[in-house]
């Protein structure tokens, strides 16, 4: 098996950096690369600042100094060459297959033989981007929740030709990586679906956030509103707004064409979208982050068109599809790794013993959206789910 020491992080944005981070606490030696000085600048920059606070508050073990990490940190703008000792590779670059494919294929031609080049990606197919190499067994899914030092899981991926050998390499090495918030959750995904497990289970809630964008606009609703109808620290429009604008809009493209038509974006998020208004990352989405996160102002009342009880019918269905495809073989992996990579329960567990009310919630929903894809699909409607724990 791979001896990981060197890893080579492509794509120095958002979760790149934290990829980086938390390699560079483990003790790896790790290269930031990107396509311009100022990216990887800034990359560098951030992990600096980062490391800087934590031993500040004392996170390091004796002798460790946030200089010291630093000292094997690297950055560099020529891919080609800063492959060339890599044992392992992760690509973070934007959510687009081309250009995936495109480092891919810069990364096989480059990196040595042993080397195993893991993409970050959040929905799309490892098995494609193996195509762009010489190596489809070395090709894997290595996906980071954000952000990557906080979000313990990470889901170790199987491409169509990805080795056993490779794959336990990837989950030895996720293991190491550090997190502030508690042990790391490994979720081995077995089959290469689009969005694995956890962006797939949720994906299709965003089908029903389309519809409560779109509705809010048209019955003159404000954001803030729409926000203080869910609640909590990141309401449905502020997260939104920190994943990206872009990322979602890119997702919901890529499951039209995999999974379903009534992915499409709906009218606001591509509205959004080609105005270039991404959220957190451009200083405007939703809201207007030139001030940090924004908290939506609870006077401001509620929307009351958002209702719990459909996302919470519609992961479960979708949790269900999950099993049936073979993706994870138990609900209680869908579960963990929901609560690991976005803190949020489950929605199998606390459904046991309520599949038949599921159903009902969901022939409602599909009567009030005419979205198809929320049916009921068949091991839901057999119940048969609960038994594969
Ligand atoms: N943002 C999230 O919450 C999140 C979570 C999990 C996974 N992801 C996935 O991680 C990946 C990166 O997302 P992000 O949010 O960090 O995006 P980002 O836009 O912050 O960063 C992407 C970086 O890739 C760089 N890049 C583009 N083309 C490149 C190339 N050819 N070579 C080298 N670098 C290149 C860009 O300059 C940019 O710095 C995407 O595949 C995304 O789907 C994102």
């Amino acid at each position: 098996m791979v001896e990981i020491k060197n890893l080579v992080v492509v794509g120095a944005g958002q979760m790149g950096t934290g990829i980086g981070q938390v390699a560079l606490m483990a003790g790896f030696n790790i290269t930031m690369v990107d396509i311009k000085d100022e990216y990887v600048d800034k990359s560098y920059a951030n992990i600096d600042e980062g490391m800087k606070k934590l031993e500040a508050k004392g996170k390091f073990s004796e002798g460790k100094t946030a200089a010291g990490y630093m000292a094997n940190c690297k950055k560099s703008i020529d891919m080609a060459s800063a492959v060339k000792d890599a044992d392992i590779i992760i690509e973070a670059v934007i959510e687009d297959m081309n250009i995936k494919k495109q480092v891919f294929k810069t990364c096989d031609e480059n990196a040595p033989a042993h080397c195993i080049i893991a993409s970050n990606t959040s929905t799309m197919s490892i098995s494609e981007m193996a195509t762009a190499t010489n190596r489809p067994d070395k090709v894997i899914g290595m996906h980071f929740f954000n952000p990557v030092p906080l979000m313990r899981c990470i889901e170790v991926i199987y491409g169509d030709k990805s080795s056993d050998e490779n794959i336990d390499a990837a989950i030895g090495f996720a293991g190491k990586l550090p997190c502030l918030r508690g042990d790391r959750y490994i979720a081995k995904v077995l089959k290469d679906r689009p969005g694995f497990i956890v962006n797939r289970i949720t994906a299709p809630v965003q089908i029903y956030q389309n519809y409560i964008f779109d509705k809010a606009e048209a019955e003159g609703k404000t954001w803030e509103q729409l926000d203080n109808d869910s609640g909590g620290p990141m309401p449905t429009c502020v997260l939104a707004d920190y994943v990206g604008i872009d990322t979602i809009y890119h997702g919901l493209k890529y499951y039209e064409k995999t999974l379903s038509p009534d992915f499409a974006p709906g009218k606001i998020i591509a509205r959004m979208f080609n105005e270039g208004k991404l959220g957190a990352k451009t200083g405007q989405g939703f809201y207007d982050w030139s001030k940090g996160r924004p908290k939506p102002d609870k006077k401001a009342g509620k929307a009351r068109l958002f209702k719990l009880k459909y996302p919470i019918a519609i992961m479960l269905n979708e949790g269900c599809r999950v099993l049936e495809e073979g993706i994870a073989t138990s609900w209680k992996v869908c579960d963990d790794a929901l609560m690991a990579g976005m803190n949020m329960p489950g929605p199998m567990a606390p459904n046991v013993n309520n599949s038949a009310k599921q159903v009902e919630v969901l022939n409602e929903l599909v009567e009030l959206t005419g979205k198809k894809y929320f049916e009921p699909c068949e091991l839901l409607k057999s119940a048969k789910w609960v038994d594969m724990k």
